[in-house]
């Protein structure tokens, strides 16, 4: 079977490298794809954000799958364009990706379907804000201002109080905080609470939970400085317990499954919850409508099973007959970002260390890399996942860093207390 892998981040990295295991997989092809991907796939160069683009690719390749890695082709509705072609696509469509890509549509529907999430009012002017926050209590207290479409991670802001909300709104409708202004902002409680990552595979009428994995989104160690994309992930089995695993399956993922189906969006791909555990009880922080990265990175990593079966499962409606085989034990993924990162950075830097023959449970997924005379450059914020396997999590961490011991470029930067909470 022919794959296209749509996207060239640490998380295509990781499914091209599980599909690559897979006997049935005998061609994947990457678009655009990335120096490591390039290890188990052929590199086609694409924009990621052009559909016209990606879908000469796809028309080009005739693949027997296409799986869409990232959010905006998903927003774009790469999935519609390929199932109008006659094309399979791991995906949701445009439509049920407003899941992810409306902030606005996604709590509106939590509240249409009763899933547990923070109070909140959508506004689409300052004097909206204003008057909104009156209904928000104490005006020293912390609210949150998250604007309303896809933001690449930096469309919240947690307000200190309700003057920064204002400012906040301000810089979300003028355009200064995000480049470019928006329309509608979502007006949210401030919750408090240790944050899981929640994952489940949808066929449109069943979802089935997978690994939970645990995001470190700040730059700096203790979960200080600016949010990133990401600088590690850990994924343990004892992150949920086995009925809070069965209550976010059935008030969480099964609910948006029913709810998307009864109102004529199907939601088929990964349903990615990011849940904060309240003294309320869990509540819904956001969805996301594809497999997080770097979490994608550490579960794979503990996946078993032939990864083709997950995709087809979600995209032939099969995924409550699925079997999931998971490797016991733990497994982490610690990002290696460069200097200046998630500010501004250098690309283009040499990595020393790459032609290492690291140990078989570990595997470095690139994210930001080049190839440049054959030499394996920098070219991202985030450059690679240094990923490992273990009995359990202190010694998949040890092993990670092992790894990431080796491997050195101009300024790079990681964190060093990855799963620090969990041991
Ligand atoms: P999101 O993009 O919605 O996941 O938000 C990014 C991060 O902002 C989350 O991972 C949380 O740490 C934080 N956050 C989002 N919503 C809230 C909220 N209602 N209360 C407190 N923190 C939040
Ligand atoms: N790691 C968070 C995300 O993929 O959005």
């Amino acid at each position: 079977m022919k794959i296209l892998i749509v996207g060239g981040g640490g998380r295509e990295h990781a499914i091209a490298w599980a599909l690559s295991k897979s006997a049935r997989v005998t061609e994947i092809v990457a678009a655009p794809g990335n120096a490591g991907m390039a290890q188990v796939a052929r590199c086609v160069p694409a924009k990621q954000d052009v559909l016209a683009d990606l879908m000469r690719v796809a028309e080009q390749e005739q693949p027997d799958l296409t799986i869409v890695g990232p959010e905006v082709p998903l927003a774009l509705g790469m999935v519609d364009a390929l199932n109008a072609k006659g094309m399979r696509a791991f995906g949701p469509t445009k439509a049920a990706a407003q899941l992810e890509s409306s902030k606005s549509f996604a709590k509106d529907f939590m509240e249409r379907h009763k899933i547990p999430t923070a109070r909140y009012r959508t506004c689409s002017s300052v004097e909206d804000v204003r008057r909104a926050l009156a209904d928000f209590g104490d005006a020293d207290a912390p609210v949150v201002v998250k604007a309303d479409g896809l933001a690449a991670g930096k469309g919240v802001v947690i307000a200190a109080n309700h003057a920064e909300a204002i400012k906040a709104a301000e810089g979300i409708f003028s355009g200064t905080l995000l480049g470019k202004g928006e329309a509608t902002l979502v007006l949210e409680e401030f919750l408090e609470g240790p944050e899981v990552s929640f994952f489940a595979l949808c066929d449109g009428t069943h979802a089935v939970a997978l690994a939970a994995a645990q995001d470190h989104k700040r730059i700096g160690e203790g979960d200080t400085g600016p949010n990133t994309g990401g600088m590690g992930t850990y994924c343990t089995d004892t992150l949920i317990t086995p009925e809070m695993r069965t209550w976010m399956t059935k008030q969480v993922a099964q609910k948006v499954v029913d709810g998307m189906r009864e109102e004529g969006t199907p939601f088929k791909g990964i349903l990615f919850c990011g849940m904060m555990m309240t003294a309320r009880g869990p509540m819904v922080l956001e969805f996301n409508t594809r497999w997080g990265d770097p979490e994608t990175q550490s579960i794979m990593m503990r996946l078993e099973s032939d990864a083709l079966e997950l995709f087809e499962a979600a995209v032939e409606g099969k995924a409550q007959s699925l079997q999931l085989k998971w490797k016991p034990g733990a497994s982490a993924c610690v990002i290696v970002a460069s200097g200046g990162y998630p500010g501004k950075h250098k690309t283009g830097l040499p990595i020393r260390g790459m032609g290492e023959p690291f140990p078989a449970d570990v595997q470095v997924f690139h994210s930001g890399t080049a190839l440049r005379d054959g030499e394996v450059v920098t070219a991202g914020g985030r450059v690679l996942g240094v990923t490992a396997a273990a009995d359990d999590l202190r010694s998949a961490l040890a092993k990670a860093y092992e790894a990431l011991g080796e491997i050195s470029f101009e300024g790079m930067q990681f964190r060093r207390d990855i799963g620090h909470r969990a041991l």
